[in-house]
């Protein structure tokens, strides 16, 4: 009487109103190619164990390419009586081979397949953003050769701080970027570690070899499969609760959403008329409906905007996570919805970041005709006085007053004559004005690590063999 795998102890049929509450084939339908992969990894280790004849597992392997190939298509019709993607792949592999297709569901339960089809999908999502990743960090180092020359203000609270070279800033996106990459590869060696044969909560009596699956999804407890070495879940209890693959991952990915989201807040200030330093490329601004003259950075607002979709998805997978007992409760249904909507998210984002950021260009005039303005030159003046032996304190005092003193006339530092200069402080000589001025601080932040020309060639080339490799 019932359609429901599970039906064999029930006696009524389910209201129609807790099927559609109770459906996740809504979402879940994207997990299609991956449960048939973990299935036929299954079923080859069923047969490897004897629970299958050779002839078994192959119809099963065979049977559900055909259903995956139908379901790419589009041509499996999804009911919601049949609640999620498990039990419409289990049921028209069942429709298609009877007995045999009754028997791939031995020695596991949805608990643990759910839990392996997100850890193969999370996998393949997040190889894919790394990917994307790996595209926007090129777009910034290729940046770095064409805006070779180039010479930007640094800013610390948005004030005018220190000058560092254009690249420096373009290689600040790529060091965060890089970790966000080595976050990733950090959670997918957890990621990459089997849950499939832990069944329902408590493992199973049937004699299977969960090494033999591992081996089978590459499943190596490393974020590359070079590792040989299968690893499996050693806790059934845990696998049927553990979701702290998918909070890591989205954590991750909500950590590089922030990280878009402040580039992207940077360059719609540096594209304003009061800053001027960039203009966007065309193809990704878009007009106003009123106003003729507008070109508005709608991308990246968009981009700052939508990080706190991926932000409240942390919310929510912690949020659910918190306070369930073992093993797993149906609750953990919902966390799909959370992971799914951050990799879209973040996904969308890295699609069109690396165009913005090779298309846009800098208004070198509009900088440079302001590069000497703000005192970009200060520290650096205090920093000849440390190399004279006066004490910082000191020389941040006498370059203080000179900056006061500027201030008053409305002139900068370089304007001061020697004379000027030496009643501040005695030890100012005239090799001081090396130190003055814009050209003269990006020669002189030498320092492993700092924003002047030389440090940051080196780091540029560092960074173009690094993407190269
Ligand atoms: N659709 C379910 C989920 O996403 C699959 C697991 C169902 N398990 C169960 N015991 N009802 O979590």
């Amino acid at each position: 009487m019932s359609v429901k795998p599970w039906g064999g102890a029930f006696d009524a049929q389910t209201d129609p109103r807790v099927e559609k509450f109770t459906e996740s084939i809504s979402f879940d339908s994207r997990l299609a190619a991956v449960d048939i992969r973990g299935s036929q990894a299954h079923a080859r280790m069923l047969a490897s164990v004897g629970l299958l004849t050779s002839d078994e597992s192959r119809q099963i392997i065979e049977t559900l390419a055909e259903i995956g190939g139908e379901i790419a298509r589009g041509e499996m019709v999804w009911k919601t009586e049949l609640e999620d993607i498990h039990m419409h792949i289990e049921s028209a592999l069942i429709a298609r081979i009877g007995d045999v297709g009754r028997k791939l569901h031995t020695a596991r339960s949805r608990n643990d397949q759910v839990s392996t089809d997100l850890k193969l999908y999370v996998r393949d999502s997040l190889t894919t953003i790394d990917g994307l990743l790996r595209e926007l960090q090129r777009a910034f180092v290729d940046r770095c050769a064409s805006d070779a020359d180039v010479v930007l203000p640094g800013f610390t609270h948005l004030q005018r701080a220190q000058p560092v070279m254009a690249a420096h800033y373009w290689l600040a996106y790529c060091e965060k970027f890089q970790r966000d990459r080595e976050r990733i590869a950090d959670c997918l060696k957890r990621v990459n570690v089997l849950p499939l044969g832990a069944a329902a909560l408590a493992g199973t009596s049937l004699p299977i070899d969960r090494h033999e699956t591992a081996r089978l999804l590459g499943f190596t407890g490393s974020s590359t499969s070079l590792s040989l070495e299968p690893a499996v879940a050693a806790n059934s209890l845990d696998v049927s609760s553990d979701r702290d693959f998918l909070a890591e991952s989205i954590f991750d990915l909500s950590l590089i959403a922030v990280h878009l989201s402040g580039w992207a807040e940077e360059w719609i200030l540096w594209c304003t008329t009061e800053f001027g330093f960039l203009k966007l490329p065309d193809a990704y601004t878009t007009g106003s409906s009123i106003m003729p003259q507008k070109r508005n950075p709608d991308v990246l607002e968009l981009i700052r905007g939508k990080s706190a979709r991926v932000i409240a998805d942390v919310t929510q997978i912690l949020t659910l996570l918190k306070g369930l007992p073992l093993a797993y409760n149906r609750d953990l249904q919902e966390d799909k919805l959370a992971f799914f909507d951050a990799i879209d998210t973040v996904q969308a984002c890295l699609e069109l970041a690396p165009s913005i950021v090779r298309y846009a260009m800098l208004k070198v005039e509009t900088i440079n005709a302001r590069l000497e303005e703000g005192f970009l030159d200060a520290t650096t003046l205090m920093e000849y006085l440390i190399g004279r032996g006066v004490p910082m304190r000191t020389g941040h005092e006498v370059v203080g007053k000179l900056v006061r003193l500027c201030e008053s006339r409305q002139c900068k530092l370089a304007d001061l004559s020697l004379a000027e200069l030496q009643t501040a402080h005695e030890k100012i000589e005239a090799g001081v004005s090396d130190f003055i001025g814009v050209k003269n601080v990006v020669a002189r932040l030498a320092s492993f690590g700092s924003g002047g020309r030389i440090p940051v060639l080196q780091q540029v080339a560092a960074w173009t063999q690094r993407l190269t490799e």
